[in-house]
């Protein structure tokens, strides 16, 4: 039993021009597959196979300083593919619902909301994930530093923006807060973000 790299949602094309083929085709046929194979190698015949599995390995390696590297590539497989889902090509816009009531009443508005989401995403330091979680009930915007996640602490993710410079360098070279700012205005798939709710 091994995990496999999950298809993506969409066509690799499907995101343009916010988001090329061509960083589609290196971040997720390079990058996330390198960490599915990655995993798998370090797990051999334990390597399991469903997403509740990839979970139960991500929380049982982390803190543990001898499965760092299993929670690395653990964590990185989840992130990545939690993160294709909360893009869909023409997505962006506003949440409706529960998710927005919920939004104006931890950030005060909308944009609130937005400001506040890409000052993670611009100060997560060098490589890492902006991220919109559910906390003790309560919604909350945090950071995290290389393959970090929110399943580490705790948290139920239920929106991310991978701010690795592999996610945006070869749209945006190093313009990260373009790059976050058409993430929220063109790219991020809010009934995803509400299922998780
Ligand atoms: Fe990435």
């Amino acid at each position: 039993m091994a995990f496999e790299l999950p298809p993506l949602p969409y066509a690799q094309d499907a995101l343009e021009p916010h988001i090329s083929a061509n960083t589609l085709s290196f971040h997720y046929g390079k990058h996330h597959n390198t960490y599915v194979v990655n995993l798998n190698n370090l797990l051999g015949d334990n390597a399991g196979k469903t997403q509740e599995d990839l979970e139960s390995v991500i929380k049982s390696a982390a803190g543990d300083s001898s499965k760092v590297g299993v929670f690395n590539n653990a964590a990185q497989v989840w992130n990545h593919t939690f993160y294709w889902n909360c893009m869909k090509p023409n997505g962006g816009g506003a949440p409706t619902g529960e998710l927005a009531d919920k939004i104006n009443a931890a950030f005060g508005s909308f944009d609130k909301f937005k400001e506040e989401f890409t000052q993670a995403c611009i100060t997560a330091f060098g490589s890492g994930w902006g991220w919109l979680v559910l906390e003790d009930g309560k919604l909350k915007i945090t950071k995290t530093i290389g393959a970090d996640t929110p399943l580490a602490h705790g948290q139920k993710a239920l929106l991310t923006c991978d701010v690795w410079e592999h996610a945006y360098y070869l749209d945006y070279q190093n313009l990260r807060p373009k790059y976050v700012e058409t993430f929220l205005n063109e790219l991020v798939n809010w009934d995803f973000v509400a299922s998780q709710l």
